[in-house]
């Protein structure tokens, strides 16, 4: 919406060997000519992927990126992974503060602005989450919960070349619940309007995504959703045929 081009993003989160290269090939051979005429469209495998997966998709539409970032270019961080060598294996985006990094290994808000930060210094989009929890949405919080996330993660001068913001109540997410079509309609409006006053006149071309089961069945009626730009799939994307039905819904 908006003239914003939508983008369907796929999170295999920590799923995949190599095998799984056909389900990219099968979404890569899957997707009609048309449709990404308009659409971009976008898997995250484990970092263990990202090399062959990007060589699996050159010269097609479908773009490879990480699911996470260590903020700094390199150095003695046993096991990270920086943003300039996702870049230098052919990823073009990496995901930022999802709610299972949150929780599971405690990232805060100023560690996803570092890492959004370390994410544009490669030249990556960085895809930056926010979302509440069910008792923060039982208690009336959710508007200003994701309204601080993005305050807080979203670096200076961002661009929509350099960032996407990623809408997830944590609630939604491998579920099978999902908020309805006017709750998400006003979290998408709250963030806009919060990301008009970050950004200025560039917010308005940001892409804000939702996430958080959805499907092939549900996702023309929440990709309808007025500033929903598109999605962030997580089960949905590691079947190529569930996949390609959630880009068809564009
Ligand atoms: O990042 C996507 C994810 O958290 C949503 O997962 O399985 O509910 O689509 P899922």
């Amino acid at each position: 919406s908006g003239g914003r081009r939508p983008l369907v993003a796929g999170n295999w989160k920590m799923n995949g060997t190599r095998s799984s290269l056909q389900t990219v090939e099968a979404i890569r051979d899957g997707l009609a000519p048309g449709l990404v005429e308009s659409l971009d469209v976008l898997i995250c495998p484990p970092a263990t992927l990202i090399g062959s997966c990007v060589a699996a998709a050159y010269g097609s539409p479908v773009a490879i990126g990480g699911q996470n970032l260590h903020a700094r270019p390199s150095g003695a961080f046993t096991g990270s992974i920086s943003a300039e060598m996702l870049a230098d294996l052919g990823a073009t985006y990496v995901i930022v503060g999802h709610s299972e990094r949150r929780a599971y290994h405690h990232e805060t808000d100023d560690g996803v602005h570092a890492k959004a930060l370390g994410a544009r210094r490669a030249g990556l989009c960085g895809i930056i989450c926010v979302g509440e929890t069910i008792e923060e949405r039982e208690q009336g919080r959710a508007l200003d919960i994701v309204r601080a996330q993005l305050a807080i993660g979203l670096p200076k001068g961002a661009t929509a070349a350099d960032t996407v913001i990623a809408y997830e109540p944590v609630w939604a997410i491998g579920s099978g619940r999902t908020p309805t079509p006017a709750d998400i309609a006003e979290v998408h409006a709250s963030l806009r309007e919060m990301l008009d006053k970050l950004a200025g006149p560039e917010a308005a071309k940001i892409r804000i995504l939702y996430g958080g089961s959805v499907k092939a069945g549900n996702a023309r009626e929440l990709m309808a959703v007025e500033n929903v730009d598109g999605a962030l799939v997580g089960g949905a994307s590691l079947v190529a045929g569930d996949f390609l039905g959630i880009c068809a819904a564009y």
